[in-house]
């Protein structure tokens, strides 16, 4: 077998704006357009371009669910991708990008995944253009509306002459130390790369930008984006897409006792009962629900979004777990319909606390109905010892 070379070309997609114009429930560029993602729309196009590096900065807590995402669309590129956490502000979302870049990368394009209908041709013109020699490129289109200069009370102060201006797009593209140089020198905060490289000194040229690539900043560009997906299926619909229904999942974990402190099980505390033992608090109930939510999402399961790299989680309870599971289904266009736990255990005796723990179970996850039950196995088996705990879990979502 022979390894693919690594590549000089990079794309940095900065998708973790909070979309604040746009108020869509969730982060940008995880908001819905189809059965898909805002960001998975946008990873289809840098995809489809020219092989390489591909960095996508996003949200914290959003890192799981992106990676996910990219590398399914990835398909055979998946091991060229990566998901870093951005800043506060998009500038500082591309630093976080460039810094991790890898050495052999020579030429950055950043692209905003907000850009989630940008067709591959328009990648392909700025590599080329890159390729021919220029510093800094970006694609551009012409202004189509006749433009004026108002002052602060909306009173027009000037014509301006439309013939001199473009609206700038992305993929921006850019020789790797001319983007990083004007970002380290940077002292004000710029809203595109080529006015930050601009403002270090470098000229900077336009290729032809795609009217499909324009930005979704608010609900009516929401609109125009679903209405042209919907559109580009109707006429030829290449595979059909799969029509997004219910899901169901089906999650399992085991515990055993012999952990510091008391007992936490189904989210609540059992005083008086011995401790089970695990990364957090060994809550094999909580675990079980979140993996079968995850599996009925598709998602992942929970070494993936709460893993040992995960220090935050590191002895949290049931609550914390459900919450930010709810939260990625959430944000991957899911609602929880319900859930169904068994507890498979010779203690803690749950007959008497089984509505509690449904309570507690159902408040972290938004109010969705949780069943707990819970069965001895005739003291057979490591449950049946009293070794450890078992929890059987399913879940259906359905599309929010
Ligand atoms: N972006 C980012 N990090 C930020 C701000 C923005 O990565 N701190 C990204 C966005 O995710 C988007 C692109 O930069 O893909 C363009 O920004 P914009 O359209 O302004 O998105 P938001 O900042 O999310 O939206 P708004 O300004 O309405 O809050
Ligand atoms: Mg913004």
């Amino acid at each position: 077998m022979t390894l693919a070379p690594v590549p000089r070309l990079a794309v940095i997609v900065v998708a973790a704006g909070s979309g604040t114009r746009l108020n869509g429930g969730a982060p940008k560029a995880f908001v819905g357009l189809d059965e898909h993602t805002i960001l998975r729309h946008a990873l289809r196009g840098v995809f489809a371009a020219p092989r390489a590096q591909v960095v996508v900065v996003v949200p914290s807590g959003f890192e799981g669910a992106a990676l996910t995402d990219a590398r399914e669309v990835a398909g055979d590129r998946a091991e060229l991708v990566s998901v870093v956490t951005g800043g506060a502000t998009r500038q500082s979302s591309v630093a976080a990008g460039l810094a991790a870049l890898w050495a052999d990368v020579d030429t950055v394009l950043v692209h905003d995944a907000a850009r989630a209908l940008t067709p591959p041709s328009v990648f392909e013109r700025v590599v080329a253009a890159l390729a021919g020699g220029a510093d800094a490129v970006i694609p551009a289109v012409p202004v189509v509306d006749t433009i004026k200069r108002v002052d602060a009370a909306g009173a027009i102060v000037a014509a301006v002459d439309r013939s001199e201006l473009a609206a700038a797009q992305t993929p921006q593209g850019f020789r790797r130390e001319v983007l990083v140089e004007a970002a380290t020198s940077a002292d004000a905060d710029h809203t595109d790369d080529a006015a930050l490289v601009a403002a270090a000194g470098h000229p900077v040229i336009t290729v032809a930008g795609d009217a499909a690539s324009f930005k979704i900043t608010t609900g009516p560009d929401l609109d125009r984006a679903r209405a042209l997906l919907s559109l580009t299926r109707s006429v030829a619909p290449p595979t059909p897409p799969m029509p997004r229904s219910p899901r169901v999942g089906i999650g399992t974990d085991v515990h055993a006792f012999g952990g510091e402190g008391t007992l936490w099980l189904a989210g609540l505390e059992w005083p008086g009962e011995p401790a089970l033992s695990g990364h957090s608090d060994g809550d094999a109930v909580a675990h079980a629900v979140v993996d079968a939510l995850l599996a009925a999402a598709g998602l992942g399961d929970i070494g993936e979004h709460f893993g040992t790299d995960r220090p935050e989680f590191a002895g949290a309870h049931a609550e914390a777990f459900l919450a930010h599971t709810r939260n990625l289904l959430g944000a991957a266009g899911w609602r929880i319909g319900n859930v169904s736990v068994q507890v498979q255990a010779q203690r803690p005796r749950f007959s008497a606390r089984r509505g509690e723990a449904e309570r507690v179970l159902s408040a972290a996850l938004g109010g969705a109905p949780v069943s707990v039950s819970a069965t001895t196995t005739d003291g057979l088996g490591f449950t049946g010892r009293a070794e450890g705990v078992a929890a059987f879990a399913t879940a259906l979502v359905v599309p929010a």
